[in-house]
């Protein structure tokens, strides 16, 4: 069975191995970790017969309007299984008072995002490599 929470400061670093698949640089546990816990809001998912993390979604905000998805990630082994999906439904039902809610995605994934009432706008980003620890 799968776990939905978004108590983060009850899980460890050592809960979080195995994300970030395919990064050339990747965050660290403890990064993600902290990522997870400075967030406006996060959920994991969680494998109950491991207690293993398989899947964890954050949000950041100025908790009045406005806010920004950075990750969403499900382990490979488990994705395809609607998780990505509960992990969106739980922190976009979590945060319905906001006006916008952004996100950046590669165009494949626009359709998925659609499925949540998200539509694809054009966008700009920087990206600074040595700031991660993984
Ligand atoms: C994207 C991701 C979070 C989806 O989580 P998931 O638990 O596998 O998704 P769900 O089971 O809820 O939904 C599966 C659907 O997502 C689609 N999907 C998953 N990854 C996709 C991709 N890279 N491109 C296009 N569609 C994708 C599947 O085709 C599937 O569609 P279907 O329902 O029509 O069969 C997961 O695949 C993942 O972690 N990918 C790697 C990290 C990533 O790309 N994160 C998003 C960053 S913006």
């Amino acid at each position: 069975m799968i776990r939905y929470t978004d108590a983060v400061d009850t899980i460890g670093a050592d809960r979080l191995t195995g994300f970030f698949v395919g990064w050339p640089v990747a965050a660290s546990p403890e990064q993600h970790l902290a990522v997870l816990r400075g967030s406006y809001r996060a959920f994991v998912a969680i494998d109950e017969e491991t207690e293993r993390v398989i899947g964890s979604v954050n949000m950041i905000s100025d908790g009045v309007l406005t806010a920004y998805v950075p990750w969403l990630e499900v382990l490979p082994e488990y994705q395809g299984q609607g998780i990505g999906s509960e992990l969106m439904r739980r922190i976009l039902a979590d945060t319905e008072h906001l006006y916008s809610i952004d996100l950046l995605c590669e165009a494949p994934l626009q359709p998925y995002y659609e499925r949540f009432g998200m539509l694809p706008v054009p966008g700009m980003s920087r990206l600074r490599r040595s700031a991660l620890q993984g």
